[in-house]
C-alpha cells in the first residue's frame, strides 16, 4: 500500500552496536546512522519513541556467545525497551496518538508488528509512571520480594543499589508492608535519599565504608530475614554474615561483577547453612503473566502517596551509551531513562 501523500514519513536516527565492550560501555561502541521510516506494512504501526529505558542487563546482551538472551550481532540497533507514541496504524485497536511499550531499540521512529505492543492503560499512570513505578524494574522488586523473598510484616530487610532503579522500590514495598529496612548505595547524596525520600530505617555509604560486614551489623543491628541482592560479589559475602534463622536472600542482579575476568567464588555460603536460609534468583521476564497484578498494586500504592519515584532523565538519543555506562560508575540515582520525544 502506498503511503499517504499528507503524511511525511519522519527521519529515523538509529544507533547499531559496533564494538563489543571489554569494560564500561561509551559511545565508542555505537554508530549512529539515520533513514527514512519505514512504512507500516498490514500488521504494524510507525511510533514515535518517548522514552528509552537503561537497564544493566543490556550491557551483557552486548557479549558475544548467548546468555538468557541472545547476543545483539554487530551493526545491529541496539536492543532496549521504552515507550513511544503511535504515529501511524495500520493494527486494529491502535489509532495515531496511542501511547504503546515495546522492544524499541534505540532508535526514534521504529516500525513494529502489533503483536509486540503492550497499549498503555492511562487509568494506571502516566507514561512517566509506566517506564518508572509501572516499569519492569518496578515489576522486578515486586515479585522478587513478595514470591523469591517470601517478606512478611517485620521482617529485616536489606536492600543493596537502593538508591538505583530496582532498589528504590524494592525499599518502598519492604518499608509500605512493614518491615524494617536497611539499605546500601554509594556516596552522602544517595543515602540521604534512601532514608529521607525513601523511608528507610537506616543506611550503609558503602563506599566510605572500610569494613563493610562491620556497617551491615550496625545497621541491621538484629541482623537479616530478607536480602534484596542487587550487587552480588563482596556486598554479598558481607550481608551472608547477618543472616536470621530461615532468611531469604534474593538474588536480583549482580552489578559489580559486570567487568569481572573470573566468577566470584562467594565465601559465606556456610552461613547460609547455619541460618537454614535460602537462595534464590529469578528472572522477571518469568512473571510475564502476573505483570497486570504488580501494576495494579504499584498504581494504587502511587495513587494513595506512599510509593514514590524518581526517575533520572537524560535528553536525546545520543545521551543512551553515556547513559549506559553510568549505570556502572553509579551516576544515577532512580530508574535512568533517555527521553526522545
Ligand atoms: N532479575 C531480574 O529480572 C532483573 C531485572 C532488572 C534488573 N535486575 C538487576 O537489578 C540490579 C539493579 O538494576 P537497575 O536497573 O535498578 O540499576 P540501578 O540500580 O538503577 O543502577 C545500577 C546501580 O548499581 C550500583 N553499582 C554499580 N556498580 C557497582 C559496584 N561495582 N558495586 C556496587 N554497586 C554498584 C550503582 O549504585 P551505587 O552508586 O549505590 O553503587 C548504580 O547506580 C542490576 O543488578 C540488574 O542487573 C534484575
Amino acid at each position: 500500500m502506498a503511503h499517504p501523500q499528507n503524511l511525511a514519513l519522519p527521519v529515523n536516527h538509529r544507533l547499531l552496536l559496533a564494538a563489543r565492550p571489554a569494560a564500561i560501555p561509551g559511545p565508542e561502541h555505537f554508530t549512529a546512522d539515520s533513514q527514512p521510516a519505514r512504512v507500516p506494512a498490514a500488521g504494524e504501526v510507525l511510533l514515535q519513541s518517548v522514552y528509552l529505558s537503561i537497564d544493566p542487563a543490556m550491557r551483557s546482551w552486548m557479549r558475544e556467545g548467548t546468555g538468557y538472551q541472545q547476543s545483539i550481532p554487530l551493526g545491529e540497533v541496539m536492543r532496549g525497551g521504552g515507550i513511544a507514541r503511535v504515529l501511524e496504524s495500520r493494527v486494529e485497536g491502535f489509532v495515531a496518538g496511542d501511547l504503546v511499550q515495546a522492544r524499541l531499540g534505540w532508535q526514534t521512529h521504529p516500525t513494529i508488528h502489533g503483536r509486540y505492543l503492550q497499549k498503555l492503560d492511562l487509568a494506571l499512570g502516566t507514561a512517566e509512571d509506566w517506564i518508572g513505578p509501572l516499569g519492569l524494574s518496578a515489576v522486578t522488586a515486586y515479585f522478587g520480594l513478595r514470591d523469591i523473598g517470601a517478606m512478611r510484616p517485620n521482617d529485616r530487610v536489606l536492600v543493596s543499589a537502593a538508591a538505583g532503579g530496582v532498589g528504590q522500590i524494592a525499599a518502598q514495598i519492604a518499608r509500605i508492608e512493614g518491615c524494617r529496612v536497611a539499605g546500601i548505595a554509594g556516596g552522602t547524596d544517595k543515602c540521604a535519599y534512601v532514608t529521607q525520600q525513601l523511608g528507610a530505617h537506616a543506611v550503609i555509604d558503602y563506599k566510605s565504608e572500610p569494613n563493610l560486614s562491620a556497617a551491615i551489623g550496625r545497621a541491621c543491628p538484629d541482623g537479616i530475614d530478607l536480602y534484596f541482592d542487587n550487587v552480588g560479589g563482596a556486598t554479598l559475602d558481607a550481608a551472608l554474615e547477618h543472616l536470621r534463622q530461615g532468611a531469604r536472600v534474593v538474588l536480583c542482579g549482580r552489578i559489580s561483577q559486570t567487568h569481572a575476568d573470573e566468577p566470584y567464588g562467594v565465601r559465606n555460603l556456610g552461613m547460609l547453612a547455619a541460618a537454614r536460609g535460602r537462595m534464590q534468583g529469578f528472572l522477571v521476564f518469568n512473571y510475564h503473566d502476573r505483570y497486570d497484578e504488580a501494576r495494579t498494586w504499584l498504581a494504587a500504592r502511587r495513587r494513595d502517596g506512599s510509593l514514590q519515584q524518581k526517575l533520572h532523565v537524560l535528553s536525546g538519543l545520543e545521551q543512551a551509551p553515556l547513559g549506559l555506562g553510568m549505570l556502572f560508575r553509579g551516576e544515577n540515582t532512580g530508574k535512568l531513562v533517555v527521553r526522545l520525544g
